[in-house]
């Protein structure tokens, strides 16, 4: 089985050396950087702005994959962008036309995503597969790192697994929250080719991110 992406998130890292944390993911093996953005409205927390960003962009070249968990997030869209994201995400209930969103999220050069949330069933995107390169499966309700892998949501990824399979698109089938080296390897085989972990990272501090992350990706 190919190894997953693995997208550290930054929410578990320390806040007042965000720099150094992902220049020390980047060193660590990371494939991506998951930055996850919260408004206190869409979701019950406060995080990241795209100034904070376009701050990191120069301590790393992985991408930056932006989780959205905002509304509206049509908005802010553009900013992020210039911040220098390469991929957005965006949850179907942020906004009433998803289509217009992931189209528009293209234009600005960057892939896109959709967030599917524990209770958001997979014909959100069944008509406008062929406009997203990523769908993301939350495995904990958004918010908060440090929660609980709902296995409930693995049968999405595997009924999502099948439907990117059966259009043959290339599309990233990415798994959030509660991922840990027990759960990865669930995620994995019900067709996950990317995981988002943060608490799983960031535990031990950057002397452990390197075997934290061997760990994800399946020892
Ligand atoms: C939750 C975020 C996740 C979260 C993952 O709203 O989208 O990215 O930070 O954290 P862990 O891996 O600790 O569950
Ligand atoms: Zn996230």
């Amino acid at each position: 089985m190919t190894a997953p992406i693995i997208a550290p998130s930054i929410l578990a890292s320390d806040f007042a050396k965000l720099g150094e944390e992902v220049a020390a993911i980047t060193a660590a093996g990371a494939d991506w950087v998951h930055i996850d953005v919260m408004d206190g409205h869409f979701v019950p927390n406060l995080t990241i702005g795209p100034d904070v960003v376009k701050a990191l962009r120069p301590h790393t070249d992985l991408p930056f994959d932006v989780h959205l968990m905002i509304s509206p997030a049509d908005p802010y869209l553009e900013a992020f962008a210039a911040a220098g994201a390469n991929g957005i995400s965006v949850h179907p209930e942020a906004g009433p036309h998803l289509h217009r969103t992931v189209k528009r999220i293209r234009e600005l050069g960057c892939t896109a995503g959709v967030v599917f949330n524990p209770a958001t069933p997979i014909d959100a995107v069944e008509w406008i597969l062929d406009d997203v390169d990523l769908l993301l499966v939350m495995s904990v309700n958004p918010g908060f790192g440090g929660q609980s892998f709902i296995s409930s949501q693995l049968k999405k990824v595997q009924a999502l697994r099948a439907m990117i399979d059966a259009r043959g698109l290339d599309i990233v089938l990415e798994v959030d929250g509660g991922v840990t080296a027990a759960t990865a390897p669930l995620c994995v085989a019900a067709g996950a080719t990317a995981l988002v972990a943060g608490s799983a990272v960031f535990k031990g501090g950057p002397a452990a991110y390197a075997d934290n992350i061997r760990a994800l990706k399946g020892g």
